[in-house]
């Protein structure tokens, strides 16, 4: 298969129109039957469910292409049953897991030659995504959905790849206690575009987000999970019922023990502990792990020892070994690696 023509080094975190899409429609009380469009726009009514009070949930995940020339997908199962759950605290009749990983299938194959190639630092990026489309005008769930699945190549999250990146405590909150913080809705994304582009303005790269209920202990950032290293190289990261449960963070937890052997933590993380950290990094299927080198609260510096100039030791291990499973380099876990 010939590849797509791009400067894959260079493409950054943007979306390209590729060639197929898979998409199905919930009507009529079930999922219809789906199909591939080469059409990547859509045609709504004007009072859409998704238009009017924002009813829709997503998801993200990439494939890889290995060091041997396979395609790869890594750990779909965890997104199916990840946006079931969403769609069902959105009032959203969830789309079946085994029709996702499917829909995922199809739509990587469909696209093959969009896959950067290995060694490029870029990967497919996969959006499946379901919205309310059909009309409500009182605040209600709608009768009609449609699940899409498009892909989109892509390179590194933030621009500076490797490099530490510099993140502010945010004034605002991402989430409201016992809200939509642990789903994968839109809306949650939307509340997060002010705290990003103050934070952007100020010359942050992110936002640390608090806790809704009390600020005072560390949540996420607008798209990745923390993960710190202590002093004694334990792993510790954030607990919280507010947060998106990082498929990510749950791989390199598991990395971390039984590949590293290294202690792993889950506990609440308070905003003043962070100054007695050694590494800090954030993990996502966007952001993979991009350290973090420094975090600003109101002006105060809390710099962690690994420093502004590459990965903490630890965060680096853990980056190699969960990029060596998906470039297909070490052996991966039962079930983790899926060849299309
Ligand atoms: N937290 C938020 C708010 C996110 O948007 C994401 C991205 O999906 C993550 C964490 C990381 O989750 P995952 O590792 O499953 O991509
Ligand atoms: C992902 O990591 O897949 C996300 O959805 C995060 C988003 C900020 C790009």
């Amino acid at each position: 298969m010939e590849k797509k023509n791009l400067d894959w080094k260079h493409i950054g975190f943007a979306y390209h129109t590729t060639d197929y899409r898979y998409v199905a429609d919930y009507k009529d009380g079930k999922w219809q039957e789906g199909y591939m469009s080469d059409s990547p726009n859509i045609v709504l009514n004007e009072c859409a469910g998704i238009m009017q009070y924002c009813q829709e949930v997503f998801e993200g995940l990439k494939a890889y292409e290995t060091a041997d020339g396979r395609i790869v997908t890594f750990r779909s199962d965890l997104n199916a049953d990840r946006m079931y759950h969403s769609a069902e605290r959105m009032e959203m009749p969830p789309f079946p897991k085994e029709r996702f990983i499917e829909a995922v299938e199809k739509v990587v194959k469909a696209n093959e030659a969009w896959v950067p190639p290995y060694g490029s630092g870029a990967t497919l990026y996969l959006r499946p995504y379901m919205y309310a489309s059909s009309p409500v005008i009182g605040v209600k769930p709608a009768e009609e959905y449609q699940f899409r699945l498009f892909a989109t190549p892509v390179g590194p999250y933030f621009h500076e790849g490797a490099k530490p990146i510099t993140i502010c405590v945010s004034d605002f909150d991402r989430a409201a206690p016992k809200g939509t913080g642990h789903i994968k809705a839109g809306l949650n994304y939307a509340m997060s575009l002010h705290a990003n582009v103050t934070a952007h303005a100020n010359g942050f790269d992110e936002n640390l987000f608090l806790d809704p209920g009390t600020r005072t202990y560390v949540e996420e950032t607008g798209g990745a999970n923390f993960l710190f290293v202590t002093k004694d190289n334990e792993v510790v990261t954030p607990l919280s019922d507010s947060i998106l449960p990082s498929i990510t963070r749950r791989s390199l937890v598991y990395v971390a023990e039984h590949y590293l052997g290294l202690k792993v933590t889950t506990r609440k993380v308070r905003l003043d502990e962070l100054k007695d950290f050694a590494e800090c990094g954030l993990c996502g299927t966007a952001a993979v792990i991009s350290p973090v080198g420094k975090v600003v609260d109101h002006g105060k510096e809390i710099c962690f020892p690994s420093g502004m100039e590459k990965m903490g030791p630890i965060t680096q291990k853990l980056y190699d070994t969960l990029t060596g499973i998906q470039y297909g380099k070490i052996e991966a876990p039962e079930g983790w690696i899926h060849e299309i």
